[in-house]
């Protein structure tokens, strides 16, 4: 474990992440499987933007398909290239930059990181990207917090546990934004902690002109879901909706 260190996404924040919300992704890379054999699609390959510390493609790798990862913080990539030496981890600038060559079965962005980006611009331009990048059959998923969730989202959350205590603080920004700090304390085998925090500004659009961009990206299937990845009926309420998008 690091001395505590002053900076956003470091290795304990990668740690404490994986701790309080690798679940998420656990559960969301086994419907995600699940959606793919039903539908029998016979993926191959799958990129997940936003790679984080690779918990979510570490089950696609195990299912055997070749994974590859983009990601912002250098520390993330260093930490994946450690973790799985023979799977693919690049270094980006913005979100919708997919260096990566060739084309990819499955593509992946979750946990709202969708909503990290400010303009809706640039939201078109990454769903041209991943377009792009898909193959023929190729299989989008992605989830974002809705406007239901996020236009009045002022919340200040303690969680204890054995091993760390989390602060979430969630306060309503200028317009369509949200600023979400979190700050976990870790806590070390003699009492004292180590404290590592992220600050995130989140924007949200409205589903239809979402739907409506995919539309105009090339996928013509779009599904808006729920965490199990079946059509969502409540799309009006949710608070977090799963995208399957098709060409
Ligand atoms: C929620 S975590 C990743 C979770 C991962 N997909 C999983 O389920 O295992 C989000 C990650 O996105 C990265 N990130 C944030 N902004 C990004 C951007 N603009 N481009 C690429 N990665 C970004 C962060 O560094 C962080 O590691």
């Amino acid at each position: 474990m690091e001395n505590y260190v002053a900076n956003s996404f470091d290795k304990n924040y990668a740690a404490a992440w994986s701790m309080d919300q690798g679940g998420f992704s656990a559960g969301l890379a086994q419907n995600l499987l699940n959606y793919l054999k039903k539908n029998k699609i016979n993926a191959k390959s799958c990129l997940d933007i936003c790679c984080g510390t690779g918990e979510f493609l570490g089950y696609f790798a195990k299912a055997g398909l070749t994974c590859a990862g983009t990601e912002i913080a250098k520390s993330m990539v260093d930490f994946c290239k450690e973790k799985y030496p023979t799977q693919s981890f690049t270094l980006t600038k913005a979100i919708y930059d997919l260096p990566v060559k060739g084309k990819f079965d499955v593509i992946t962005c979750n946990h709202d990181m969708v909503n990290t980006i400010e303009r809706f611009v640039d939201w078109q331009k990454l769903f041209k990207e991943v377009e792009d990048h898909l193959t023929r059959d190729g299989v989008f998923m992605f989830d974002y917090y809705t406007k239901t969730k996020l236009q009045n989202w002022n919340e200040v959350t303690y969680e204890e546990s054995d091993n760390m205590d989390h602060v979430s603080a969630i306060r309503k920004g200028m317009d369509n934004k949200c600023i979400m700090n979190e700050v976990y304390y870790i806590k070390n085998d003699d009492g004292t902690y180590n404290k590592t925090f992220d600050v995130q500004v989140e924007a949200y659009f409205e589903n239809d002109e979402i739907v409506a961009a995919l539309n105009k990206a090339g996928f013509k299937h779009v599904t808006l879901c729920n965490f199990s990845l079946e059509p969502a009926t409540d799309t009006a309420t949710r608070n977090r909706i799963h995208v399957i998008a098709r060409r």
